[in-house]
């Protein structure tokens, strides 16, 4: 099955074609970062407009690199939810046109979803290996999920205030560095040992939630009562440090209460060298399994979403033409009973 994905929830203006949920053909992203970085973050009305200008040529160039035509393709899969409203209708508007026109069914995919199948196109045996656990960090989103099988998710942890990719964002803009901050960090970051621990790592107590405010504010403190302090560079490594610190350790225990075997580990910032570093180092020692797509994949991608978009179909079925937009939706929420704590079976 041949799936054309689409995907403009935020910056990324993107369109792939998948083969059979696994097997990437195409995936071309054009980033609008240079657009969005002189106002320091992400204008919502630019980036409607700029995906609208650029999504033909994106579509265009995702089939030609697949050396493939629009009635090849199967079905469309598109981010419907969540994101920035107006981004998101330019993709399923696009989608939708082009399910009428092909007469193709259509699939909506939630794109936290998607980030979640970035970890099956980077290893499709991974259909092989449930139970899953994701760690999903993005710019919006820092979560821990545990994954069944297709589809069926528990949320096991989420966080109370930023996101990882957020943290790394203001971070950087506290420090002057362009957006998007968390490249931008890790850039200058790379060379340096830190060893400091400068910056505070938060304890959510019993939960396998994280909280990233405290650090941020911690930064600004520090940049504010040092004015200078230490090298910009090593000031950005303590601060990863942090942030990857609460992330690996967090993990870890999630594995330890659940005894899952395999990780993955996907959204933005799992493209960040140090993160993945010491993640895979705690989990190789506890002989867990651990899956990290390459970079393109772990940002904003149209593949994923097509992957994502792919099994959805065959489990549920297309969506019809009447599909809504969400601006927020939750993949999953979290148990009110919290009876993700029954897990608890080693700590
Ligand atoms: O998944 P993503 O591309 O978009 C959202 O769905 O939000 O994630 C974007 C986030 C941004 O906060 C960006 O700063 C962060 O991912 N990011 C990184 C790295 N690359 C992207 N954070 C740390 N290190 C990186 N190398
Ligand atoms: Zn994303």
């Amino acid at each position: 099955m041949l799936v054309l994905g689409l995907e403009t929830s935020c910056d990324e203006t993107s369109a792939a074609l998948v083969r059979d949920g696994v097997q990437v053909l195409s995936n071309v992203i054009a980033s609008q970062a240079a657009l969005h970085a002189r106002y320091g973050g992400v204008v919502p009305e630019a980036a409607s407009r700029m995906h609208v200008e650029r999504m033909l040529y994106v579509l265009q160039d995702a089939l030609q690199q697949a050396d493939c035509t629009l009635p090849d393709v199967d079905a469309i899969a598109v981010t419907n939810r969540p994101g920035l409203l107006g981004a998101l209708l330019v993709g399923v508007s696009a989608a939708k046109a082009l399910a009428q026109t092909l007469h193709k069914p259509l699939v909506g995919v939630h794109h936290l979803e998607g980030h979640i199948y970035s970890a099956f196109l980077a290893e499709p045996q991974l259909q092989t290996r449930f139970p899953l656990l994701a760690l999903v960090v993005s710019g919006g989103h820092t979560m821990l999920l545990r994954m069944e099988g297709h589809g069926e998710y528990a949320l096991l942890g989420t966080t109370r205030d930023d996101a990882a990719g957020e943290a790394f964002d203001k971070g950087a803009r506290l420090m002057g560095l362009p957006y998007p901050g968390g490249p931008q960090i890790a850039r200058i970051a790379a060379a340096e040992t830190p060893n400091s621990r400068l910056f505070p790592r938060s304890w959510m107590g019993d939960t396998l939630d994280f909280s990233f405010s405290g650090v941020k504010t911690a930064l600004r403190q520090y940049i504010q009562r040092s004015g200078g302090g230490i090298p910009l560079p090593l000031l950005a490594a303590e601060y990863q440090e942090a942030i990857v610190d609460m992330l690996v350790n967090t993990t870890e225990r999630a594995l330890q209460r659940t005894g899952i075997q395999t990780l993955c580990l996907v959204g933005g910032v799992a493209a960040n060298q140090r993160l993945q570093q010491k993640m895979q180092n705690m989990a190789s020692a506890r002989g867990v399994h651990t899956v990290t797509p390459q970079t393109l994949l772990c940002t904003d991608n149209a593949a994923m979403i097509a992957a994502a978009g792919t099994f959805t179909l065959q489990r549920k079925g297309s969506d019809p033409l009447s599909m809504d937009t969400f601006a927020a939706q939750n993949l999953v929420t979290k148990p009110a009973n919290n009876t993700y704590r029954s897990e608890r079976a080693s700590i």
